[in-house]
């Protein structure tokens, strides 16, 4: 006999009001991660919700082997635990890319042991739960695949520089061909596990040659790309197993993962065809060094730590525009001490966010919130660019192409039209960086040359750090 309580764990409606709860909390937890006042708890609120929706699958009586579940789940917390907790900051990407990956896989690997489930008990299933196994099959495996390649050259396993075989193009549109044909094949009635394989295969091949002629600082609008292809492929896997949650989560996750895919490409100025096309950013590096005169005869002035101490100390308003090179120079924390030392001289000190500033979405709202720096003083490029006629000084910490006045007057750049900071409109501009090499764009970046800027030479965090030092003798 059932105890009345296990049977009403188990009652498929009570089931799918623990889905509605977990859905719930996943777009509440959402909702919370635009504001990095509440992304923190938003991150919790969302991860309740996942374990509830775990745990409400796991009370489906037909769900399975209890043994072989625990121990997937214990293999994944042993691996996925460390890895999360241990990542740099600067690795994130990667780390997102291996675990959008590894949802890929898995839509792809359950896409064919259904598909053998049905021919096992008798041939091909119905075509409403054929045509989302397949295109599971397709995509997910895809979104494996890629994701893999996008890891590999974000760790530098494989080099970042775009790299395409001669017919790319054609040899892709042949891969997709092949993929979408046997699928075609079993749709029309081929009842073939070889043909399944292939479909996996094609895919597979198809992912790697998408993914390896993109540059290596293309990849988070790749992996963003790809996570919302492995939600729809999710999402196909949940009609074809009839699991609400499986077609809830993946399309909140295709949704989100298109609606920020879209975001980084309009804040890059980029289309996501010509993303996907690769071969962008990454070279013509013009030469390292500190001060002097370029190519067409322009010199930069480069200035010293003692007088940058001088002007900051005696500004009453000061804007730190962060960019790629604060990540990796790991300066946030010696940025806080100078801001709060400037702070305590009476200077009003903000910060210049770019929506693309570093290498992923957020990426300096995450590293600052890690040196407490306090979210009011965190100016959104909107908010922050008609003010810089008002500042007196600015400090380009580690920023480059999200400054580049090129992109608002220079209509043969390659960035024209994407919207940067206007740091050059504001007194003084002093930009902090290792050499005259160029940002991800790979391209000469004009606001060097003004009048009002400096250059002050060295990694960002010593630099800062040396400013830092100064400032007491102020
Ligand atoms: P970048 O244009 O890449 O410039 C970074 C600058 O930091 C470089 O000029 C580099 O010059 C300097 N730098 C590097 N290491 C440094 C260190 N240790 N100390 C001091 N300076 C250092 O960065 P950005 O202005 O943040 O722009 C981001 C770029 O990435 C944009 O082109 C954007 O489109 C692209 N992108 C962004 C995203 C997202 S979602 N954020 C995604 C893909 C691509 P030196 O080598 O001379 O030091």
């Amino acid at each position: 006999m059932t105890l009345p309580v296990a049977s009403f764990l188990t009652d498929l409606d009570f089931i799918r009001v623990l889905y509605i709860v977990a859905f719930t909390l996943f777009i509440v937890g959402m909702r919370m991660l635009t504001k990095p006042s509440t992304a923190r708890n938003g991150n919790i609120v969302a991860a309740v919700g996942m374990a509830i929706a775990v745990v409400a699958t796991l009370l489906i009586p037909s769900v399975g082997d209890y043994g072989l579940i625990a121990l997937g789940i214990a293999i994944g917390t042993i691996v996925g635990v460390p890895a999360a907790r241990q990542v740099k900051m600067t690795a994130m990407p990667q780390m997102v890319a291996l675990f959008n990956g590894v949802g890929g896989g898995a839509v792809a690997l359950i896409s064919w042991v259904e598909y053998r489930h049905y021919l096992d008990i008798g041939g091909n299933p119905s075509l409403d739960t054929l045509i989302p196994i397949l295109f599971a099959a397709i995509v997910g495996s895809i979104s494996f695949w890629g994701s893999n390649i996008a890891f590999a050259k974000l760790q530098e396993l494989i080099p970042g520089k775009p790299f395409a075989l001669p017919g790319q193009q054609i040899i892709n549109g042949l891969l997709l061909l092949a993929a979408v044909a046997a699928a075609i094949a079993i749709v029309t009635g081929s009842e073939s596990e070889g043909l399944f394989i292939l479909i996996l295969v094609a895919a597979a091949l198809l992912g790697n040659m998408v993914v390896l002629p993109i540059g290596g600082a293309d990849m988070p609008v790749v992996i963003s790309l790809l996570n919302a292809l492995t939600g729809l492929s999710a999402a196909a896997m949940g009609i074809a197993l009839d699991n609400t949650a499986l077609i809830v989560g993946g399309i909140i996750v295709g949704a989100s993962g298109t609606i920020l895919t879209n975001l980084m490409a309009e804040a890059m100025n980029r289309s996501i065809p010509s993303i996907i096309a690769g071969g962008f950013g990454g070279g013509g590096a013009s030469g390292g060094g500190g001060g002097g005169a370029d190519t067409e005869g322009r010199s930069v002035k480069s200035t010293d730590a003692a007088d940058v101490a001088i002007q900051l100390a005696y500004a009453s308003r000061v804007v730190v525009a962060p960019g790629y090179g604060l990540a990796v120079a790991q300066a946030q924390h010696t940025v806080r001490e100078l801001a709060d030392d400037l702070e305590e001289r009476g200077v009003e000190v903000l910060y210049a966010i770019h929506p693309v500033a570093g290498r992923m979405p957020g990426h300096m709202n995450v590293l600052l919130a890690e040196a407490d720096v306090p979210y009011d003083a965190l100016k959104e490029m909107d908010e922050i660019n008609p003010e810089f006629p008002q500042v007196d000084v600015t400090l380009v910490i580690g920023a480059n192409d999200v400054t580049n006045p090129a992109a608002r007057e220079d209509q043969g750049s390659p960035i024209y039209g994407m919207p940067i900071l206007d740091v050059d409109k504001s007194g003084q501009v002093i930009v902090l960086k290792r050499s005259m090499s160029p940002g991800f764009a790979g391209i000469d970046n004009p606001l060097f040359y003004n009048d009002n800027t400096a250059l002050l030479f060295g990694d960002a965090k010593q630099s800062v750090a040396d400013v830092l030092s100064e400032i007491k003798n102020v």
